[in-house]
């Protein structure tokens, strides 16, 4: 039979060609990047109830790739910490959620853990533009940007919260919202004495807000001294991400054009915060790259699936703030329950009609309401007086939430 053609060498797609594998099905994967190393270092992300369906769908070596690749290994072997959420203006833990199994990765690293042993089906610098529906409907052909097409028997779309086959899908309303919140954050490089009292805080991360300005401040590990080889020397450094976000009521919210007038922005908005946390901002050097994100979302509206010829997954299909931390989560669960779609398609138990329904129908459920909760959580952590125990930001991430 024809392969699963796949768009896109992020984690979930990578994760959905390793699972294909597993079951002996073709896939080939399509991915706009030059090579793997094209990306910089990246974030760091969590992975937390996904964890139970990664050990069912990849090889072990893979999960142990995967599991080497932990912000901090050290922390890794013993991980007590709570999910914190602090008063950034007294540093007073507010809430405190007890600790899960949770796998703090960097994200480029799993990418390349996930790409090992499936190398040859990965084909780099292959931009897809579209996505044909010939008259035979066992058949759907993805075209590049030279004009050249690939025929396969399922096209998935796994290209991240910008999807070029949710705009063919649902070319009507294919954009991300916007919220009325922008955040911008660094990578620093940090000495043990400074890093102590972050670390002290919580070992990997913790998160809270200013509540007379409703300024949100985040902090996470991506590197200690033994994974960046500096342990032991003279120049022990640790590297960490610092992110502010902030309500825009005005001009002066936008986020400016220069590294220079964004980092500005921080060290402005962090003046009124703890000392210990004041100073973890205003001592990110000048020069220092400020990245901004663009918090959007969207809500895994529906579309022609064309009786189960094209389909979506992961950020593709739902994008989401990360205010709850879940979007890999979920986009790898959509990675276990479309694996299991295909095999009953290869093996004739089903019609892809039928099964891609079943598998849009139980994501969109799942989804839908993880990007509204998402969102929540994403304008209740700007407003100090509307956090409680209920809030979105604070109850369990769970499959379902709540
Ligand atoms: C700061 C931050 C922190 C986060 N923290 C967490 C967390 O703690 N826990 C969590 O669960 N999630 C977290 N997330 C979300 C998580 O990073 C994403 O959900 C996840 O990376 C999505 O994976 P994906 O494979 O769907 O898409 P992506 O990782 O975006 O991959 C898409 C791939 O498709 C390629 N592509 C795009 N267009 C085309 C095209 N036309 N043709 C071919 N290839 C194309 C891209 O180059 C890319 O390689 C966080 C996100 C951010 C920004
Ligand atoms: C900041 O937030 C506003 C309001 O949502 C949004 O329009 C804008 O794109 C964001 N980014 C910048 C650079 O201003
Ligand atoms: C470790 O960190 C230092 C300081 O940030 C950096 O110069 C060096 O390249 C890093 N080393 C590795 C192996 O990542
Ligand atoms: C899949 O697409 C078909 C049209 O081909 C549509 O009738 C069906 O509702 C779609 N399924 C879902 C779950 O959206």
């Amino acid at each position: 039979m024809d392969p699963v053609l796949i768009v896109g060498a992020g984690i979930v797609g990578l994760t959905l060609g390793q699972a294909l594998k597993q079951k002996n099905i073709p896939f080939e994967i399509y991915e706009r990047d030059a090579t793997p190393d094209a990306r910089g270092q990246g974030w760091a992300i969590t992975l937390h109830w996904a964890l139970e369906y990664m050990w069912k769908m990849l090889p072990e070596e893979t999960l142990a790739r995967i599991q080497a690749v932990q912000v901090d290994p050290d922390v890794a072997r013993n991980d007590n910490g709570n999910f914190l959420f602090i008063n950034l203006e007294t540093g007073e833990p507010k809430y405190k959620i007890p600790p899960s199994t949770r796998w703090r990765v960097n994200r480029e690293k799993t990418r390349r853990a996930l790409l090992q042993g499936i190398e040859d089906h990965v084909h780099w610098g292959r931009r897809v533009v579209g996505v044909n529906l010939p008259n035979d409907s066992n058949k759907v052909q993805l075209v590049f940007e030279d004009q050249t097409s690939v025929t396969g028997r399922i096209a998935v779309g796994v290209e991240g919260s910008r999807s070029m086959v949710r705009q063919i899908l649902r070319p009507d309303s294919f954009n991300n919202s916007p919220l009325n919140i922008n955040f911008t954050g660094v990578a620093v490089d940090l000495t043990p004495d400074q890093i102590k009292p972050l670390r002290d805080m919580d070992p990997l991360l913790f998160q809270g807000c200013h509540p007379p300005s409703g300024a949100f401040f985040w902090f996470s590990m991506l590197e200690t001294p033994q994974v960046n080889g500096t342990a032991g020397t003279a120049d022990e450094r640790y590297r960490a991400q610092i992110c502010m976000s902030w309500p825009v009521t005005g001009p002066e919210d936008e986020v400016a054009v220069t590294d220079e007038a964004r980092l500005a922005n921080m060290k402005r908005r962090a003046q009124g915060f703890v000392p210990f946390l004041r100073e973890s901002v205003d001592r990110i050097p000048d020069g220092t790259p400020v990245t901004e994100i663009k918090l959007a979302d969207w809500e895994c509206l529906s579309w022609d699936n064309h009786s189960g010829r094209v389909t979506l997954a992961g950020d593709a299909a739902h994008a989401m703030t990360m205010y709850r931390g879940e979007a890999a989560n979920h986009g790898l669960l959509d990675a276990y329950r479309l694996m299991e779609a295909i095999v009953k398609i290869y093996d004739g138990s089903a019609t892809p009609s039928v099964a891609i329904d079943e598998f849009e129908t139980e994501m969109r459920t799942r989804t839908s309401r993880a990007v509204r909760l998402s969102r929540q959580a994403c304008v209740d952590a700007h407003d100090w007086s509307r956090l409680d125990e209920t809030s979105a930001i604070l109850t369990k991430r769970a499959i379902v939430g709540e």
